[in-house]
């Protein structure tokens, strides 16, 4: 099934200068870029953004850090693009992630992990729509 995932890349590897690199490797794993832009979130907007994860204890450091700088949003579809987009990043912790894996490539930490991917359909509607609109997202 042909799907949309979010893809960010989160502050610390925009801040490396890795984003072109990321997103190349993206693009070669046959994904596709349908929309991208540039911004800063504020902290309650990074707030809004993670509120699944309110109750847990790495919250305001999370959000701590997604306001930290600035960040690149970006839109992939392809077949199975949530699966495919989270298998290519790798654990969320990059010392456990696979060799080559963009976390492992360019992470830090559980926490500065370089990039960010939707977990499931529901969430990859609503983290889209949450960034971009309609007419950023066509793609005709
Ligand atoms: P993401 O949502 O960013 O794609 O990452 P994920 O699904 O692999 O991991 P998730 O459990 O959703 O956690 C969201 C982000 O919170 C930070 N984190 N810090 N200090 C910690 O133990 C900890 N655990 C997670 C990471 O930035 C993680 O990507
Ligand atoms: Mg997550």
């Amino acid at each position: 099934m042909v799907e949309r995932t979010l893809c960010i890349v989160k502050p610390d590897a925009v801040a490396k200068q890795s984003t072109g690199a990321i997103l190349a490797q993206v693009e070669q794993s046959g994904l596709r870029l349908i929309a991208c832009r540039m911004l800063h979130l504020s902290k309650t907007d990074a707030g809004r953004f993670y509120a699944v994860h309110r109750e847990r204890p790495f919250y305001g450091e999370l959000t701590d850090f997604m306001s930290s700088g600035p960040i690149v949003v970006c839109v992939l579809e392809g077949e199975g693009a949530i699966g495919k987009w989270r298998d290519l990043m790798g654990a969320t912790d990059p010392a456990k992630a696979a060799e080559g894996s963009i976390r492992k490539q360019f992470g830090t930490n559980v926490e500065r992990n370089a990039t960010h991917g939707s977990d499931a359909p529901e969430t990859a509607r609503w983290e889209i729509g949450f960034f971009f609109g309609e007419q950023e997202l066509r793609t005709e």
